[in-house]
């Protein structure tokens, strides 16, 4: 791992730091980057993390729930939340990836975040109020299922114990995993304390679709994250042997699985603005001349009004249960996660904007830590142009000059909040 030297004259530049971690978890079946909470990919890139912290004399910490926090000189992990401490300013993102997925979504947060404050020591700013980069885990929730799952520990929006019982695509629970990566599984959970100290959250992300392509501009600020939930569905019928099973006596549970992606497109076709999406099918056992006993799939379902998404994930599974009986199948539908549309601190957003005039207002339809702590704490979001504006792929993109001006558009909102 070494510094590139690119990027505005400033220590290595987002673009140095991104290729320090450019090899880091390639997918050499699916392209791009799998890097899963506490595997060899995300616990390298922790460790990276906090090399990079360090040597920007920054005190890291793992707090309760596994995020990393590395604080700046004038805080520390003791000031945040004591009694009189001025509030801190928080940034940064996550280094876990959804499978097969790009370079930037997540670890682009985290290295504008470090090239900030590498622009910061250049410009000589220092405060009272304290900084600190964070690196959540399981962003993506593409190992136990749940999105946000650091954040929403944090904020107490996921029962302790209900996460300590998650289970990787292997059956290990997030208990045994997080454990055996040195984590105190017991003492997960809420922590007000941590939150009581927080003053702002700015989260700078890739941004995941062509807003700031056809805006013509670099930077854009976050305006709300669209309400967006996950569901899994259990299709069950009976496995048995593809070459001595007559046609006519088949319960197979990947016939009706299928008939359910097509109803899931049909069900959000009925209103605007709904997005749904199968992105995963597990037929158990999965053998090809096997049929399966029951396959597992997820609906990931948005839309801005809540209770649009609850009548869409009904209708859905009302029809999954007549095209499964329809074969003979049964299905069951069980909520994995789910978090209403967000929308950003107005005041803090407002605030940003007259740092960085000019810079777009954007909405996002992705979902973000961000969107988590904004229920708790003052929250905003920075979006960094993505030419491609492809997103959870190994397309997705970001020009180094276009990861500097986010870097510099982030430097210059943290030294006006850390101004305070
Ligand atoms: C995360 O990026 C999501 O929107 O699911
Ligand atoms: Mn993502
Ligand atoms: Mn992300």
């Amino acid at each position: 791992m070494s510094g590139a030297g690119v990027g505005p004259g400033v220590g290595p530049g987002v673009a140095g730091l991104l290729a320090e971690v450019a090899d880091v978890g390639r997918d050499a079946t699916r392209g791009g980057y799998s890097r899963y909470v506490y595997d060899d990919a995300e616990l390298t890139l922790r460790e990276w993390f906090t090399e990079q912290a360090e040597r920007r004399s920054m005190e890291v910490e793992t707090d309760r729930n596994g995020a990393l926090w590395a604080w700046r000189h004038g805080g520390g992990p003791g000031s945040p939340g004591s009694p009189g401490a001025p509030s801190a300013v928080v940034t940064g993102s996550h280094l876990d990836s959804v499978p097969g997925g790009g370079a930037y979504d997540g670890p682009l947060g985290v290295a504008s975040a470090l090239a900030a404050v590498d622009l910061l020591d250049a410009r000589g700013v220092r405060s009272e109020r304290p900084l600190a980069v964070v690196a959540f885990p399981e962003e993506e929730g593409a190992r136990f299922g749940v999105a946000c799952l650091g954040s929403r520990l944090l904020t107490g929006a996921v029962d302790p114990d209900r996460a300590r019982g998650l289970r990787d695509a292997d059956g290990r629970t997030f208990a045994e995993v997080a454990g055996a990566a040195g984590l105190d599984v017991a003492h997960i959970g809420a922590d007000p304390r941590r939150l009581a100290g927080i003053g702002a959250f700015v989260e700078l992300h890739v941004e995941q679709g062509r807003g700031l392509v056809d805006l013509d501009r670099p930077v854009a600020v976050g305006s709300s994250v669209l309400g967006h939930g996950r569901w899994r569905l259990v299709v069950e019928g009976e496995g048995n042997h593809a070459g001595t099973t007559l046609m006519a006596d088949r319960r197979d549970p990947l016939v009706a699985a299928a008939a359910v992606v097509l109803a899931v497109r049909e069900v959000a076709a009925r209103y605007d603005d709904a997005r749904a999406t199968v992105g995963r099918l597990q037929p158990v056992p999965g053998g090809t001349n096997v049929i399966a006993s029951r396959v597992d799939l997820w609906l990931d379902a948005r839309h801005p009004d809540d209770a649009v998404t609850a009548a869409l994930v009904e209708q859905v599974h009302a029809r999954a249960q007549e095209l499964a009986a329809a074969e003979g199948c049964t299905v069951t539908l069980v909520e994995e996660s789910y978090g209403g549309t967000v929308h950003f601190d107005g005041a803090l957003r407002d605030r940003i904007r007259g740092v960085l005039p000019g810079a777009p207002v954007l909405a996002t339809g992705a979902g973000h830590d961000a969107g988590v702590l904004a229920g708790a704490v003052p929250t905003a979001m920075l979006f960094t142009r993505n030419p491609s504006g492809v997103s959870h792929s190994p397309h997705e993109h970001v020009e180094d000059v276009d990861a500097e001006a986010g870097a510099v558009a982030l430097a210059d909102v943290l030294a006006d909040l850390l101004g305070d």
